[in-house]
Formats: C-alpha cells, structure tokens, sequence
C-alpha cells in the first residue's frame, strides 16, 4: 500500500519555497494517497528555539498547511513530539546509521558552519530522526523539495541495513518525489542562495503571511538583470535571478518552465514583476486570509493536532512492535 509522509520544521514564517517545492504537491497526492503531514517540532530544536515562540510558530505552521488545502480530517496532520515513537526509533536508527554516512551531509556542515564543535549533537543526528519519521509509519512515498534529497539517500541507506542486520523486511525504501517548476525556489535578492527561513533579509523570501501589498514590494524588488526575458530555457543560463522568476510563476501557474517562458518571452522585468505579482497574489491571498481566520481560534488548531497524534500513534505502534521484536527487545 502506498503512503506518504512528509514533514515541515515550525521554526518560524513558512514561505514561497515551502509552498511551491513542498506544500503545493503534497496537497495534490491527498488525493489520491493516505498521507500524514508532520510539523517537526523536535527537528526544530535541533538549533535554539525560544519555547513560547515554537508553541506560536508551531500553530503558524498548521494554520498555513490546511489554509493551503491540507484536510486534517481526511489525512494525519499533528506536530511530532505528540508521538514518542519518533524518538524511539530514532535510537535505534542511531545504532544502525554509520558516522561515515552522517559525515557527508551537506546540509549539517551548512548549518553548524565553521563553529561546529559548538553545534547541537541533535543537529548532526538529524538525518536519522528524519529517517524515523519516515520509517516508523512504513512510508513508501515523501514529497519534498530538491534540499532534502540527501537526507531522503540517507533514509533508505538506513531503512536498507536495518532490515538486511536484522534479516527482517521491516521498512520499504522511501521513494523522494520531488516534482513541479520549483524543486528549488531561490532566494529574490541572490539567485544564487536558496530561498531560506533564516536568511535575515525578509525581502530575500515572500512568506505566506505577507498580505498582497508586500508580495507586490518584494517582487518590485526582486534582484533582475537588464535584459529582456528570452524566448527559451536554454537562454535562462547564466541569468540565475531571471530563471528564478520564470520558475516561481510556472509553479504558481502550475505550468511547465517552457510554458512559462514562452507566455513570458520579450517581456521587460518591469511588466513581467506585475504579471507576477497578480498571479501570486492571486493564489496567496486566499491562503493568507484563511490563514488569518484559523490563528484567531488556537484552541481547533490544537484540537487538530492532539487528534492527528493520537492516529499517528495508532499507524506507528504495530511498526515499533515490530522493531522491538526484531531487535530483541522485551522477552
Ligand atoms: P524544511 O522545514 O526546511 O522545509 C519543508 C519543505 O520545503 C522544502 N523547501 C523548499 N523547496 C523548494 N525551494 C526552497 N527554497 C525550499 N526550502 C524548503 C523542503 O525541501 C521541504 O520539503 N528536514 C526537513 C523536514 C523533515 C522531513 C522529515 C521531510 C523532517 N522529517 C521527513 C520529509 C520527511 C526540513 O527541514 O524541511
């Protein structure tokens, strides 16, 4: 049977590179895929978190996934502390997973940057609770953007030798689906950085929460290059920033980057940054104002995710028994 998982770190405004790389497709596979959708608060803390910001910023996260079309009712949404078997099996992982395996992930030397004895040992296990996310509800599909490839490698690395060391056939190979004209949305003011919550320029990122009078601002604003668009993708090369636009307005359009450049082609940035900007208000707006709706009543927001953790726990119990009997667990 197929299922999907897939996870999002509250730690503060979501943005249009979530939206486009992740959300977007994830509320596309509900349906016609059993999902479960989890707002990664012990990921979070992997780097400091202010716990009265994690509790807003994890509500936040909420509010937008099911203003964006997340049906909670239908599918498993809930943050992930609600459910220890994350961090249960998430040890064992720790036992299976080699040092050699987490030395090579990019996205834990990016984070700890040059001061890395200083960083959390959480951070640099990361990847392995991520593959326990995963794992510990058997999943077989996570859509996610191009930056987690790696640590989706890593998952079936590990899901691959716990069942070979244990002779048990235990976890099916997570496949990444990493789909749509944006896998990688970069940042507005550097097409050469990702677009990133802890960038600190907020004009780098258009966030959720924007009302249509900043998404108008930061598009205006938006690095360009003096040239005309071209009339084909192979002209985008060396013109990160150009690509850049013409890929977040496919996503937004839900059209491929060829279509997008064909619509687009002659246009002078200034015309094409208004073209741009009714599109994604046009999707925003909506998702803003429901947003805005469900963040006044944080008691069913609440409500929602204790009720998504108790049915995360119902799927993951039988697996962690599972586990625990191929481990040799309890006698
Ligand atoms: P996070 O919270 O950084 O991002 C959530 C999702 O958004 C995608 N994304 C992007 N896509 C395109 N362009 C961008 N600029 C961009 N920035 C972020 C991410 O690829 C991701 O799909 N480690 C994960 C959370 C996680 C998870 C999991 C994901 C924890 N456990 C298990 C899948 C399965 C993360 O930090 O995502």
């Amino acid at each position: 049977m197929k299922l999907v998982f897939s996870g999002i770190q509250p730690t503060g405004n979501l943005h249009i590179g979530n939206y486009l790389g992740a959300v977007r497709n994830w509320v596309a596979l509900q349906e016609k895929f059993k999902c479960i959708f989890c707002i990664v608060d012990m990921h979070a803390i992997t780097v400091w978190q202010d716990p009265s910001m994690l509790v807003e910023n994890t509500r936040e996260v909420a509010a937008a996934l099911i203003a964006s079309g997340i049906d909670p009712k239908t599918q498993i949404l809930f943050n992930q502390s609600r459910n220890p078997d994350h961090a249960n099996l998430s040890w064992i992982l720790n036992c299976v997973a080699r040092l050699g395996w987490l030395n090579r992930m990019t996205q834990f030397k990016e984070k700890a940057g040059k001061n890395r004895e200083n960083a959390s040992v959480g951070l640099y296990t990361y990847p392995n609770l991520m593959a326990a996310d995963i794992l510990v509800y058997q999943a077989t599909h996570v859509p996610v953007g191009e930056d987690q490839k790696q640590h989706l490698e890593l998952a079936r690395d590990i899901a691959q030798k716990f069942n070979s060391d244990y002779g048990a056939d235990i976890f099916p190979l997570p496949e990444p689906l990493i789909t749509g004209a944006a896998t990688r949305v970069m940042s507005l003011r550097d097409g050469a950085s990702k677009m990133s919550k802890s960038d600190p320029s907020d004009l780098s990122r258009i966030n959720l929460s924007d009302g249509a009078d900043a998404v108008a601002q930061k598009i205006r604003k938006a690095k360009t290059d003096p040239n005309p668009l071209p009339d084909s993708i192979e002209a985008l090369s060396g013109r990160p920033e150009a690509d850049n636009l013409i890929s977040i307005y496919a996503a937004f359009a839900g059209i491929s980057r060829e279509d997008s450049i064909s619509i687009n082609s002659g246009k002078q940035f200034s015309n094409f940054k208004r073209d741009l900007t009714d599109l994604a208000v046009s999707v925003l707006e909506p998702i803003n104002n429901e947003m805005r709706k469900l963040l006044s009543e944080p008691e069913y927001i609440d409500g929602i995710l204790a009720n998504g953790g108790e049915r995360a726990v119902d799927v993951s119990r039988p697996v962690m028994g599972k586990v625990f009997q191929a481990v040799g667990f309890r006698s």
